[in-house]
Parts: C-alpha cells; sequence; structure tokens
C-alpha cells in the first residue's frame, strides 16, 4: 500500500520548523513505526524519532498522529491509507522538543522519580518469613496502574500541564496509586501527603484526555481519583479540591444538587467569600446565579439520600469504591445491552464476571475477576484476555 505522511521536523538548535511531507510503499500490516522506517531507510536518514522493541512493550515511540498522542508501532496504517489522508506527525506535547520526532524526556524522570516509584519498608514482614502473599482482589486494585510502560502519551494530552508545567501529571500520579495501592508498601500516608500538596493531585481539571490516548489502558485520571478518594478517607482534606468534593457531596445528599453558590463559604471561608461579593454580585445581575434561600430540594432527593448512605455502609470509601465502581462499569461494557437486568442480574448470568466485593466480604474461590481499562482489553494476570468495545492490546 501507499502511505503518506507529512512529518513536523524541528531542529532546536536553529529554532527551524517544516512540514515534510513523505510517500512511502509498505506491507499492509505496516504501523506508524514501520512507515518512519521506510522513510528514514529510504527517504531521509536523517529523520530523528525513538523506537526500540516494536511491540508497545518499551514506551519510546510515542508521537503525535494528527495532533493527539499515539505509540507508533500500535497504530496501524491501513485504514488510513485506504481513506486517501495523509496524517500529520509531530512530537509530543508538553515536553520539549530535541529534534524532530524527539522530545526531551528528562521533566518526565524527574517527575516519576519524585513519586519514589518503588516499595519503600515499614510494613510487616510475612510471619513465616518467606515472601508476601497478595489476595488478587488487593492487587487488582492496582493492576491498571502497573501496566504503565511510561510513554508519556498521557502527559502529551494533560493540559492542566499545559497551564503549569509543575503539576506532577498523569503518569507520575499513576505510579504514586501504583504504590499507595499495593498492600506491601508501608508509607501510604506519608505519599498521600506529598501526593496533596502543590502542583499535586487536585490541580487536575478532570478533562480525561490521559485517560483517552494512554495506550495500555492505564486510565490515570483513575488513578488520580483513586487517591482523591483515599486522601479523603484517612482525613487528608486541607487542599481546596478535596473541601469542594466534599462540599459537593454534602449538597447532594441534603438537596440532590450541586449548590455551587455555596460553595466558596464552604470551602474558601467566609473572608473569601466576601472579598468576592463584588463579582457575585455581578453574576446575581446576569442571572447567574439562583436564590440560595430557600435551598433547592430536588424532587428524587431520597434517592440521591440513599446512595450517599449505601456508599457509607458498605465501606465503599477510598480507592476501594472507586475501583468496585470501575469494575461495575466495566462489568456493563461487558454487558451488551442492559435492557432491565440489574447489575445484580448481570453478574448472576452463566459465566459472568463476579459481584465486585464488599470489603470484608468473604471472597468466593475463583472469583477474583479482572479490572481492565473500559476501552482496552483486559489482560489480568491468570485470566483470559478480554477485549472490549473499541479495545486494543
Ligand atoms: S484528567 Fe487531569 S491528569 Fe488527565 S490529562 Fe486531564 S488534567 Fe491531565
Ligand atoms: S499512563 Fe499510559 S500514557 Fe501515561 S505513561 Fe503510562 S502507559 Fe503511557
Ligand atoms: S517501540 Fe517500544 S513501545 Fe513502540
Amino acid at each position: 500500500m501507499q502511505v503518506g505522511l507529512k512529518v513536523w521536523r524541528f531542529n532546536s538548535r536553529t529554532g527551524e520548523r517544516e512540514l515534510q511531507e513523505f510517500e512511502v510503499s509498505a506491507p499492509e500490516e505496516a504501523t506508524l513505526l514501520d512507515c518512519l522506517d521506510i522513510v528514514k531507510d529510504q527517504h531521509d536518514g536523517t529523520l530523528a524519532y525513538r523506537k526500540s522493541c516494536r511491540m508497545m512493550i518499551c514506551g519510546s515511540c510515542g508521537m503525535r498522529m494528527d495532533g493527539a498522542a499515539v505509540l507508533a508501532c500500535k497504530t496501524r496504517m491501513y485504514d488510513v491509507a485506504q481513506a486517501g489522508h495523509v496524517p500529520v506527525i509531530s512530537a509530543m506535547g508538553n515536553l520539549p522538543i530535541v529534534k524532530d520526532l524527539v522530545v526531551d524526556m528528562d521533566p518526565f524522570w524527574e517527575k516519576f522519580r519524585s513519586v519514589n516509584p518503588y516499595l519503600q519498608p515499614g510494613y510487616d514482614e510475612p510471619p513465616d518469613g518467606k515472601e508476601h502473599l497478595i489476595r488478587q482482589d488487593r492487587m487488582n486494585a492496582v493492576h491498571k496502574e502497573a501496566l504503565c510502560i511510561n510513554c508519556g502519551c498521557c502527559v502529551s494530552e494533560c493540559n492542566a500541564m499545559e497551564s503549569d508545567p509543575l503539576f506532577l501529571g498523569p503518569q507520575a500520579l499513576a505510579k504514586g496509586m501504583r504504590f499507595v495501592g499495593d498492600p506491601r508498601d508501608g508509607q501510604k500516608i506519608a505519599r498521600l501527603e506529598k501526593l496533596n500538596g502543590e502542583h499535586g493531585i487536585w490541580e487536575c481539571t478532570r478533562c480525561y484526555f490521559c485517560n483517552e490516548r494512554c495506550p495500555k489502558g492505564v486510565d490515570p485520571r483513575d488513578a488520580i481519583a483513586k487517591l482523591g478518594a483515599e486522601s479523603m478517607k484517612e482525613g487528608i482534606d486541607r487542599d481546596m479540591g478535596a473541601k469542594h468534593a466534599k462540599w459537593f457531596v454534602t449538597s447532594a445528599k441534603t438537596t440532590g444538587w450541586l449548590r455551587e453558590t455555596e460553595l466558596v463559604p464552604k470551602t474558601q471561608g467566609v473572608v473569601s467569600a466576601i472579598k468576592q461579593t463584588r463579582f457575585a454580585l455581578d453574576l446575581a445581575v446576569k442571572g447567574k446565579v439562583p436564590p440560595p434561600f430557600p435551598p433547592h430540594v430536588a424532587k428524587d432527593v431520597k434517592e440521591s439520600r440513599r446512595l450517599h448512605d449505601l456508599v457509607r455502609d458498605r465501606g465503599r470509601s477510598g480507592f476501594d469504591g472507586i475501583v468496585q465502581g470501575e469494575h461495575a462499569l466495566a462489568m456493563l461494557a461487558h454487558g451488551k445491552g442492559v435492557g432491565d437486568e440489574t447489575l445484580e442480574e448481570i453478574y448472576e448470568r452463566p459465566g459472568a464476571y463476579h459481584r465486585p466485593y464488599i470489603d470484608g466480604e468473604e471472597i468466593p474461590a475463583g472469583s477474583e475477576g479482572g479490572m481492565g481499562s473500559l476501552t482496552q482489553a483486559d489482560v489480568t494476570p491468570g485470566k483470559q484476555p478480554t477485549r472490549k468495545p473499541g479495545g486494543g492490546a
């Protein structure tokens, strides 16, 4: 097949940029990386890009295709070529470009190192002095995070990093969760304290681009949500973001609505609220502020309260709650049309995954099902790999 590519070339010494077009003959199974190899072999040996494994495991070949981060060795070109489309290939975002498609990964590795990406002592030694045995369901809580190959595709697309380059970012935070959620690690609270600091978890704008672009199904935004939930469970809630989230829970429970007008006094305090009176009045004049009194109570507020009590009574706080929610959503993604079936009924289907376990519940043998991403294959160790809608390897 004939594949056309427009490649942004960049020379950091001269600052020159140029969009260069190539057309290559490639076999039908060729990936973007194969096509770049052909360009380098046969057209222009000066083209610079990174690669190593060619099988989606080393994380070297992150770049952008038509403005979205991809692993070049995972991106098949057949459909693109058949459509007659000529994609624009450029270097990843949020990292300085060294040459053409090669970025400087130093800031990335610096943040990676800052979360101490290794088990830290402080845990109980196994009583028999042998290895730590960990239940599969406990490891499922960090299974997705452990799949990260440090490619940087999530960082490339993170808009919080665009506004604050010091923000730890999705990859480092997902790695943080990998160890916060590991029962063998002895520094959970110290880790959470650090991740709640400036440039930490609460700076995320929840745009979900990192989930969308991660080629391995790590879902870094979900990891950040787990860190936030676990922080609040442990009473680490000094950040405005944590206060914000807590107020929304109270608001949803009491009225069934998110009462944003009370957000500032409830999270930033009365003094800050008074300082912003002028801004609030301007909004009110434009009809953007509903009258706070009497508070509007939703007709079905009892549903909202029941949900709140269910989460509380079943101990679904902290990252366990998020993991169970993830699991339920993944099960629904497998559900092929839910119709009138309840989630419990879906779990009872022959061969279905088991219902998420409830903290403290005895886990039936053989029911430690996987926890794959909504959009990627589920590759939980010991489980049959599955392919989900829109998913890949
Ligand atoms: S969800 Fe948060 S961490 Fe992920 S890309 Fe958006 S701002 Fe960045
Ligand atoms: S979280 Fe995903 S996108 Fe980000 S570095 Fe890891 S594998 Fe790459
Ligand atoms: S070359 Fe290793 S992930 Fe693409």
